[in-house]
């Protein structure tokens, strides 16, 4: 069959890469979808084995990291498409391991863009490269403020600089050559099959076990909370929407203290594992605060609310619902992911 668009998603197999490949696959038949990805502790593909058969999908492991093995899979297929969300995303690793945050998140997207480059020079007619990113390479807030599209980058951790790099290159890319991108910046996300290590899948499943919940420095610090598979719906829209070369933050409207959302988890918990309501909470333990921790993010979404007409389909309290229901359906999956070497991890930054 003669694809109309060939799309390669990088970081397929991740968190929120598995709910964007699920989106493009099942919506859209007519493009032939390629999920690249190196399978590292965070890349499952148990996350998609309900369209591992799709006549439409293929899946490609390659490290974005080797830029020959990269431009070779960008030859054979002659993509048109690039959606990467390929990275090294969690904030703490990158504090034990910045380097591999370095490889993959700098280079690796030099990498894909030197192929796109490459594979596209004869034209860009018709051509497009999204990159994903975090609102977290604007830095930190007080205590009032949100982050613009136009907010001076000032990233404070390992990730969050290796992500700003990324960004630079991938505008550095477009203002030199004509390069045809778009990229978005995204807060925080959660729902099903996001890795344990990131904050709720952590305490779903500590609070699951009656482990200890450890809650970083005095616990006020803020996130913007956003359901994933409305990030895979603003992603979508974007792709097909949004204007070349323009950055769009995506944000839930939704600010909470990491320690009322953790309260909230347990009340949630505690009704659901049938448990006197106050027995989660018991488990709350304070502990060292993760070095550089930023304060507070927030993001202002109006640019893609009032330009792309997107907003959050599902309140928070119903993703979370939904999100916890799948943790405590899914027990495979996540005894699967949190046995060996991630047991290692955890052992080593908590105990
Ligand atoms: P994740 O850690 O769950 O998944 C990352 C995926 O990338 C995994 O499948 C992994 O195997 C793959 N990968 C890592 N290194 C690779 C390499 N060298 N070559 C090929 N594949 C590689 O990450 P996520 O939370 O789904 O985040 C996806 C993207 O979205 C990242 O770019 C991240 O910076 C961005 N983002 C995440 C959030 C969030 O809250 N999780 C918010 C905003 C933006
Ligand atoms: O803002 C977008 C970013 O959100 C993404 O770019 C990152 O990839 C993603 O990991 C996430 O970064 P955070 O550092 O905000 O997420 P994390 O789940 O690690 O932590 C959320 C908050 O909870 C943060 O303030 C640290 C705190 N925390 C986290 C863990 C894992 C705890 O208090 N205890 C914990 O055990």
């Amino acid at each position: 069959m003669e694809y109309k668009k060939k799309i390669v998603i990088t970081g397929g197999a991740g968190f929120i890469g598995s709910h964007v490949v699920r989106l493009f696959v099942s919506k859209y038949p007519e493009y032939q979808i390629i999920n690249l990805d190196i399978l590292t502790y965070a890349g499952n593909l148990e996350n998609l084995t309900d369209v591992e058969n799709a006549p439409n999908y293929k899946f490609e492991k390659v490290d974005i990291v080797d830029a020959n093995a990269v431009l070779e899979v960008f030859k054979k297929y002659n993509f048109d498409s690039v959606i990467h969300l390929a990275a090294e995303s969690h904030v703490d690793r990158s504090i034990t391991d910045p380097n591999s945050f370095v490889m993959t998140n700098v280079v690796g997207t030099a990498n894909l863009l030197n192929a796109s480059r490459e594979i596209w020079k004869d034209s860009f007619e018709g051509k497009k490269f999204y990159h994903v990113s975090t609102d977290e390479v604007y830095g930190s807030l007080g205590k009032t403020g949100l982050f613009l599209e136009t907010t001076p980058y000032d990233p404070q951790s390992p990730y969050s600089a290796s992500k700003a790099s990324s960004d630079h290159l991938v505008r550095a890319y477009g203002n030199t050559y004509d390069f045809p991108f778009v990229l978005t910046n995204c807060s925080n996300n959660y729902g099903q099959n996001q890795f344990p290590e990131k904050l709720l899948p952590l305490m779903i499943h500590n609070i699951k076990n009656s482990k200890a919940l450890p809650v970083y420095g005095d616990g006020n610090y803020t996130r913007d909370w956003l359901y994933v598979i409305d990030h895979a719906r603003a992603i979508d829209l974007v792709f097909h929407e949004g204007k070349p070369s323009e950055t769009y933050n995506i944000g839930g409207f939704n600010e909470w203290k990491n320690i009322d959302i953790v309260n909230l988890l347990c009340k949630i918990m505690d009704k659901k594992l049938g448990s006197e309501e106050g027995t989660a909470s018991k488990l709350i333990t304070y502990v060292k605060d993760r070095p550089g921790h930023d304060r507070r993010y927030a993001i202002d979404a109006t640019k893609i609310n009032k330009e792309l007409g997107w907003k959050p389909s599902v309140t928070f309290e119903e993703g979370l619902e939904i999100t916890v229901d799948w943790y405590l359906k899914n027990e495979k999956w996540l005894d699967n992911v949190t046995s060996g070497d991630y047991q290692k991890y955890y052992d080593n930054m908590y105990e």
